[in-house]
């Protein structure tokens, strides 16, 4: 065992993003999102603060603390579905679990940053922060090996036209308008590129033709013909059983998976 390797957080992240799923591959920088660095209380690290207000952006030094296991191999939720040696992606699965995000510093306050976007999932302990500096942080002519090959893909026109039937869509409506749940933009952007199952990406071959995408606690139900996917309806993701359980008290969108389950008995196991 090595001395002298150990570390303990100076903070954590209140990013109101209790699931992983919940939080970004990156921050989407699209967003106005505000989110919070408490700091861990005490003068030194008030102190350490000091000079850090004049930075558009700082460097967050942060632990998946959610993984306990790590693959030499990954599959990106991005792209083809090939496996990409760990050291060659940002996947949180590595065998020291640190991540770096480059976020937007908004203002420093007495023991807390508020800070912009951020793909950390509330509670995350943070290590380190460092200001990010454009001169020695920033090389954006880089070659970006195969992320640059699924980007050019990418930039392609889709493969797939995404239809919706009414059931489904009165599902979105009904997820959007009483609880608040969007998937149509994730279901777009995954279904229209390639439906094929991906363990990543969540999408699962189910009996008969039938295929389903995981999207938080929730899955979407499809069926693809030539290039053309169909979305037949949405349903819940959990069993009755873990939603009536006690003994798991944080189970994602407990309330309204009961409700779907009421609503549309027929459609749930
Ligand atoms: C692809 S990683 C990239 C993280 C960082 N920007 C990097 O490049 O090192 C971001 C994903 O990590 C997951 N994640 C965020 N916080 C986590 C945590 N504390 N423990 C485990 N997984 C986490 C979320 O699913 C998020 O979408």
């Amino acid at each position: 065992m090595e001395s002298g390797l150990n570390i303990t957080p100076i903070g954590y992240i209140r990013s109101g993003k209790p699931l992983k799923f919940d939080a970004r591959h990156q921050p989407d920088e699209k967003q106005a999102e505000t989110n919070i660095l408490e700091m861990i209380p005490g003068d030194k690290y008030q102190k350490a603060l000091k000079d850090l207000a004049g930075f558009d952006r700082i460097w967050l030094i942060w632990w998946f603390h959610r993984n306990t296991d790590w693959r030499p191999e990954v599959l990106p939720p991005r792209g083809p579905s090939k496996r990409r040696g760990v050291f060659a992606t940002r996947s949180p699965h590595r065998p020291n679990p640190i991540g770096i995000t480059p976020v937007q510093l908004i203002e420093v306050k007495k023991g807390k940053l508020i800070l912009g976007p951020c793909d950390l999932v509330d509670g995350t302990p943070v290590f380190d922060i460092k200001p990010y500096i454009p001169a020695y942080d920033s090389f954006p002519d880089s070659k970006a090996g195969w992320i640059d090959e699924v980007d050019a893909a990418l930039s392609a026109p889709p493969a797939f036209a995404v239809e919706f039937t009414p059931l489904a869509r009165e599902h979105m409506n009904w997820l959007q308008n009483n609880w608040g749940i969007d998937f149509q933009v994730r279901l777009l952007e995954i279904l229209s590129r390639d439906p094929s199952p991906h363990r990543t990406r969540r999408i699962r071959s189910r009996h008969g033709d039938l295929f389903d995408l995981g999207c938080g606690a929730w899955y979407a139900v499809f069926q693809v013909a030539d290039q053309t996917v169909t979305v037949l309806h949405l349903k819940p993701a959990f069993p009755l059983k873990f939603l009536n359980d006690p003994a798991r008290p944080v189970l994602p969108d407990r309330e309204a998976q009961l409700a779907f389950r009421s609503a549309w008995p027929k459609l749930v196991d």
